[in-house]
């Protein structure tokens, strides 16, 4: 069968659809941010009303997972490591926000394949936001 045939053949389904789409985002974000604001190495960073992060969160990676373009639609090209770079990332921070997120995806996305194709992306991108080695860090 070719793409005419079958239009869905030429447009991969993405991991936003996969998982439930907007519904799903929200959920995921809302079972993310709990934990970071609780976790020793990344609180501090945080400011104090999270909820502006959790919205910008949610669009971005509304994006970042192949759906709408919300975050860039609003807040301009995402250039990520560039808005990290103003907070000291060390691996260890990376490393609990991964953990974070790695819960989080536990709560909220029942395909174990997918949870472990999603993280592995996130993975190769909190740790390119690493700019800041340990001994460097204060705590
Ligand atoms: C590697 C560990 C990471 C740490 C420690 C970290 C920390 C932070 C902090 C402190 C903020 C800003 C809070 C504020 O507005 O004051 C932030 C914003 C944000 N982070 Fe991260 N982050 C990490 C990884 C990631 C990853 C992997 C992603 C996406 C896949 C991400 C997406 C975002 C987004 C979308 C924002 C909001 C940006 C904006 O202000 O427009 N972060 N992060």
């Amino acid at each position: 069968m070719n793409s005419e045939q079958n239009p869905s053949a030429e447009r991969p389904v993405s991991y936003y659809e996969q998982v439930g789409g907007a519904p799903t985002m929200r959920a995921l974000v809302e079972a993310f941010y709990p934990r970071v604001i609780e976790h020793p190495l990344l609180a501090p960073l945080f400011p104090e009303d999270i909820h502006p992060v959790m919205e910008k969160q949610e669009m971005f990676l509304t994006q970042y997972f192949g759906g709408p373009q919300l975050y860039t639609m609003r807040e301009g090209h995402p250039r990520m490591r560039a808005r990290h770079i103003r907070f000291p990332i060390t691996p260890d921070r990376a490393t609990a926000w991964l953990s974070c997120m790695q819960q989080a995806m536990d709560e909220v996305i029942e395909d174990s394949m997918l949870r472990e194709q999603m993280m592995e992306r996130l993975a190769m991108t909190a740790y390119f936001f690493v700019n800041t080695e340990e001994h460097e860090a204060e705590q």
